[in-house]
């Protein structure tokens, strides 16, 4: 039997969450609750509504802050570790400073991995590993260069089929969700997408709550690992 909302009910396994502040991460929390499960958030701010505990801490160390949530979850049941934190400069490769090229992969792909490691031989009820990723690991946006971000989002890809396979025997899956476009958060400006328009197959943007709704699925969706699952509304698929 697949591992259904009921069983996070009983088991009251914790969540943690990065990027818990972001739309995403919010629509994330707000399912985890909703199946039973609290939330235990990752943020620079102090607290803020939507998960049930926050370890405050900057990612752009991520070392530090994956200590820092070991000692948060001591003694809890921890069945599952979102990491939707993100950084984008969006600037021109010849621009992009050394700092900026750090703190891109620190917080976009060094976090995923601190955290992963550190939580997975914690994990009490393991319902498995989800990294939000985006399509530029794949493609690169002609009107917004991001080649720091595009690598960083591009390492969860084999991330995530690495840790699959090293993992996979002690029960825990890991995968990556690969978002679209959003009018939220780092995504388009309401000008930029009046202008360009959406290049999905439907014209539509992508949004939190879809990006979120593939969060929970890879999250209870046994048999499913090692695997990207775009949430893009087929923006990659024509050109
Ligand atoms: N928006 C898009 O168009 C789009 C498209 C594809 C993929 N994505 C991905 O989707 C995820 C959410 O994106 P979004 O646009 O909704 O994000 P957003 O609103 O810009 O929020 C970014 C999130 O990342 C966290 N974060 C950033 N720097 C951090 C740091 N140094 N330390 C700790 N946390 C940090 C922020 O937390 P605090 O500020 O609370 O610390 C915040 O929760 C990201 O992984 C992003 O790469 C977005």
């Amino acid at each position: 039997m697949p591992h259904q909302p009921a069983d996070l009910l009983r088991d009251a396994a914790w969540l943690v969450l990065t990027g818990a502040t972001s739309a995403v991460g919010q629509a994330v929390a707000a399912a985890w609750r909703e199946a039973g499960g609290p939330v235990l958030g990752v943020s620079r701010m102090a607290e803020g509504s939507g998960c049930d505990d926050w370890v405050v801490g900057d990612l752009r160390s991520p070392w530090s802050v994956a200590d820092r949530v070991r000692t948060a979850v001591a003694n809890r049941p921890v069945g599952a570790l979102v990491h939707a934190a993100g950084l984008v400069y969006a600037d021109a490769a010849v621009r992009t400073t050394p700092d900026e090229w750090d703190q891109t992969m620190a917080v976009n792909l060094t976090a995923a991995f601190a955290l992963a490691r550190t939580l997975a031989p914690l994990l009490t009820a393991p319902q498995g590993v989800v990294l939000v990723g985006s399509i530029d690991a794949h493609w690169a946006p002609r009107d917004g260069p991001d080649a720091a971000y595009g690598a960083a989002k591009a390492g969860l890809l084999g991330l995530v089929r690495h840790l699959a396979v090293e993992w996979g025997p002690a029960g825990l899956r890991v995968n990556v969700v690969l978002p679209g476009p959003m009018t939220s958060g780092m995504g388009v400006s309401a000008e930029m997408a009046a202008a360009r328009g959406a290049g999905a197959v439907d014209g539509q943007w992508t949004s939190p709550a879809e990006v979120a709704a593939a969060v929970f699925f890879l999250l209870t969706a046994r048999g499913i690992t090692g695997q990207a699952l775009a949430v893009d509304h087929g923006w990659q698929l024509g050109y």
